[in-house]
């Protein structure tokens, strides 16, 4: 047998990027509108009635989405997540599902939505082949709520698609994600550890982010997880868990009482970026390598200029190849922040 030439032996190995990680996570954005007006994500002074969101032909289809998931997975991507703006707001989208689940490499296949749809379509996601969901909710005061969707959104509806989705059964398990911030709701925090304890959901509580251009982040809004986790402990003794998987977001803690699990993502004082191996994908096709990153990959230009799959994947190998982001680290050691970086409802999360 002949020898495999060098070249094309460094085509076939899964790449690597310049800190040696490598790609296992697509989260695709499948839209970038959302029913909610969340002030440190789409605030309505910028998004108002006049801001212009992106036509239906300006969105990936599914067939685009479905090729891209194929050829990652060829990369090593064994879990996609899709996200939005709001997902749910995407036509159809259980039919994506489905088309996602019968992808070969393809392990885990979750969504993150504001819940506010997802009673409606709970079910038919389940049977699609959906595995995770993952319900943000930052609070369990109505009036807050209401307040901190801007405007826009009734506790009652994300409460009844949460129940709607235990009911379906998802067999990985259903979380719930929760940005903190100082001041805003972080007295709210004992209602959900309280509401959720014992009911096999797992609250994460996620450290506010300086993501976007539009939020007035400032670091006296976050809320350290360190301090969230000794307010919990001192009512609810908890215990530190190892993560699941290498690179976990989440820090995991148990009650010592058996009554389930809780999450800590604190991107501000404990930096992940170091098993990062997410990378994601706008709902116009450009491909970005990190939350904060200020420049992406335009891979609906090829898709629709007729490349072919192994053009396709080579591009997606170089971008994978030449990444070196480590923002959230970077953050940290010079407290310093980017500017013009992509927003947060554009790419999901
Ligand atoms: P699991 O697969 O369940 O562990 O979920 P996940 O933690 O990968 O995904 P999820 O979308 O639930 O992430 C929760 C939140 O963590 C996001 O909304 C972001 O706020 C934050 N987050 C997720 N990934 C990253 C990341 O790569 N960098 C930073 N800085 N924050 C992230
Ligand atoms: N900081 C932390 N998390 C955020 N999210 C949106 N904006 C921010 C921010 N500034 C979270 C939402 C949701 C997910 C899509 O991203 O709460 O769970
Ligand atoms: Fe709020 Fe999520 Fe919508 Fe952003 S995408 S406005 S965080 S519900
Ligand atoms: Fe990954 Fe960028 Fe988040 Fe770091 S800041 S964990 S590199 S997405």
């Amino acid at each position: 047998m002949n020898a495999i030439p060098a070249d094309d032996a460094a085509a076939t190995t899964l790449p690597l990027d310049r800190h040696g990680r490598p790609l296992h996570d697509l989260r695709i954005s499948v839209m970038d509108r959302c029913n909610f007006r969340c002030a440190y994500c789409m605030p309505e002074s910028t998004y108002g009635e006049h801001y212009t969101f992106l036509r239906n032909d300006q969105r990936l289809s599914f067939d685009e989405i479905e090729r891209l998931c194929r050829l990652a997975a060829g990369l090593g991507v064994s879990k996609l997540r899709l996200t939005g703006g709001e997902p749910l707001l995407r036509p159809q989208l259980a039919e994506l599902v489905a088309r996602l689940k019968r992808l070969e490499g393809i392990t885990d296949l979750a969504m993150t939505t504001n819940g506010v749809l997802l009673a409606r379509h709970a079910a038919e996601l389940r049977e699609a082949g959906l595995d995770r969901v993952t319900v943000s909710l930052d609070t369990l005061d109505p009036a807050l709520f209401h307040r901190m969707s801007g405007g826009r959104g009734a506790l009652d509806d994300v409460l009844a698609g949460i129940e709607a989705a235990q009911a379906a059964g998802f067999p990985h398990g259903l979380k719930l994600n929760t940005v903190v911030q100082r001041g805003v709701n972080e007295h709210t925090v004992p209602m959900l550890v309280e509401r959720f304890r014992g009911t096999g959901i797992v609250v994460r509580f996620i450290e506010y982010m300086d993501v976007g251009n539009h939020n007035d982040w400032r670091p006296d809004a976050v809320v350290p997880s360190q301090e969230l986790v000794e307010r919990i402990h001192a009512r609810w003794p908890l215990r530190a868990v190892p993560p699941k998987y290498p690179g976990e977001v989440a820090t995991r803690y148990r009650y010592q009482d058996g009554a389930g699990e809780i999450g800590m993502i604190s991107s501000i004082s404990q930096p992940f970026c170091g098993g990062c191996t997410r990378a994601r994908l706008s709902s116009e096709g450009m491909l970005y390598t990190c939350l904060f990153a200020t420049r992406g990959t335009d891979l609906r230009e090829l898709l629709r200029g007729g490349a072919s799959d192994e053009q396709l994947t080579g591009r997606l190998r170089e971008v994978w190849l030449r990444r070196a982001d480590r923002y959230s680290e970077e953050r940290a050691e010079r407290h310093g922040r980017r500017k013009h970086k992509i927003e947060m409802h554009y790419i999901g999360g």
